[in-house]
């Protein structure tokens, strides 16, 4: 499919618009099909969806079964043994008639509802039960039926922002741990982003799903692999980019590829024949309006030492020594424990990021409202 618009930014992205990450695509695609577990960190917008969905076309076409589960919106442990199951009933437990899959149904502890789609789609429905409802149970009861098809086919389960599940209950990552445990030919992909909260699950000292699976770190695209991209998306619909301009705008939209491609859309936007530095700017400045309600609430709701650390880091190379004196003046604080707490909780929520020299504001939008802002 041709899509109108050259970049594409702001959900996952298809073949079309996804370019790089080949060893990360063969690694993941490869312990799909061959019962291994995968933990994948990434901070947000980085890409970890559109890799998923491309590491499991390419593991479906090899004749892996594969689920895809995304645990973000799940509030209840109810919602994500029902996002669990349905991901295992749509995907690898998929096909058949309908009484076969009924018959799986029956053996889960607590019954879920099947509805069938005309199109031969299958939604996985658990009532809202009493409090005792073993929903951990549940889980597990479909991840054996799962290990069961694992004995003649190879079988995958990608659970995508993971980190969900501390917000819903902390203790549901030791039952994972105990399905992983007892699964061992079946391959779970374990993604997240909020990196904070994926190495508490998964790589710090005592975290319950501690060397579960091969860590894979996804960091930014590489320039010389992004450019070329743009180059050939901008000239596709028939503007010129030099691989110049191109730099420039991984430069200045880095390091998400997300912000990178929603710059480039931008300067596409209002470039004539031509994107140069001059319309990268103006890209910029357009993508920039656009947010500034966003921004300005976000802002609003900082503290003051957290409002003025943003600002440090929002100058150009970061805030290289946040306890310095001359930081500490800047924030008009005396102590470097304030700034200290300030920086893990602009990290935490993701706002600023480590840089090559110091803290960043991780979105460039903001870095620039945040810089031209009086
Ligand atoms: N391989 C890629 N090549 C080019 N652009 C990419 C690639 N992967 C992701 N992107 C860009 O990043 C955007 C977001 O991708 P995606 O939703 O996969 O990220 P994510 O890490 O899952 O984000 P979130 O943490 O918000 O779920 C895409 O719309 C696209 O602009
Ligand atoms: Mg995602």
């Amino acid at each position: 499919m041709t899509h109108l618009t050259p970049y594409h930014f702001g959900s996952p992205a298809g073949a079309e618009h996804f370019t790089d990450r080949r060893e990360e695509l063969a690694l993941i695609a490869d312990r799909l099909t061959g019962g291994q577990n995968v933990i994948l960190h990434g901070p947000r917008r980085y890409g970890k969806t559109s890799l998923l969905h491309r590491a499991i076309e390419a593991a479906r076409k090899r004749g892996g079964r594969v689920g895809y589960v995304n645990l973000l919106r799940c509030s209840s442990r109810r919602e994500v043994a029902q996002a669990i199951t349905q991901g295992i009933f749509s995907g690898p437990l998929h096909g058949g008639t309908t009484r076969r899959m009924a018959r799986l149904v029956e053996r889960l502890r607590v019954r879920p509802r099947l509805d069938f789609s005309p199109t031969g789609g299958v939604t996985v429905f658990f009532e809202p039960g009493m409090r005792d409802t073993d929903w951990p149970g549940a889980m597990e009861d479909a991840c054996r039926l799962l290990a069961e098809a694992s004995a003649s086919h190879a079988v995958g389960l990608v659970l995508d922002e993971f980190q969900q599940i501390v917000e819903v209950d902390p203790p549901l990552a030791g039952t994972f741990k105990a399905i992983l445990d007892e699964s061992p030919t079946v391959s779970y992909v374990i993604a997240g982003s909020h990196v904070h909260l994926m190495e508490r699950l998964t790589t710090a000292p005592g975290a319950p799903l501690l060397a579960m699976g091969e860590l894979l770190r996804l960091g930014p695209i590489p320039d010389g692999e992004m450019a070329p991209y743009l180059v050939a998306r901008a000239r596709a619909r028939r503007k010129q980019l030099t691989p110049e301009v191109a730099l420039r705008i991984c430069a200045m939209g880095g390091p998400a590829p997300n912000d990178i491609q929603r710059l480039a859309q931008h300067s596409f936007d209002v470039a004539g024949g031509s994107i140069g530095i001059a319309e990268v700017e103006a890209g910029m400045a357009l993508a920039m309006g656009r947010e500034s309600t966003t921004f300005a609430e976000r802002y609003e709701r900082l503290a003051p030492v957290a409002r003025r650390v943003l600002h440090l880091a929002s100058a150009p190379g970061g805030l290289v020594q946040p306890y310095g004196l001359a930081a500490l003046r800047k924030v008009e604080m005396a102590n470097a424990n304030a700034v200290r707490k300030a920086l893990a909780s602009l990290e935490e929520s993701e706002l600023i990021a480590r840089g090559p020299e110091g803290w960043e504001v991780a979105d460039p939008f903001f870095r620039r409202w945040l810089q031209t802002d009086p």
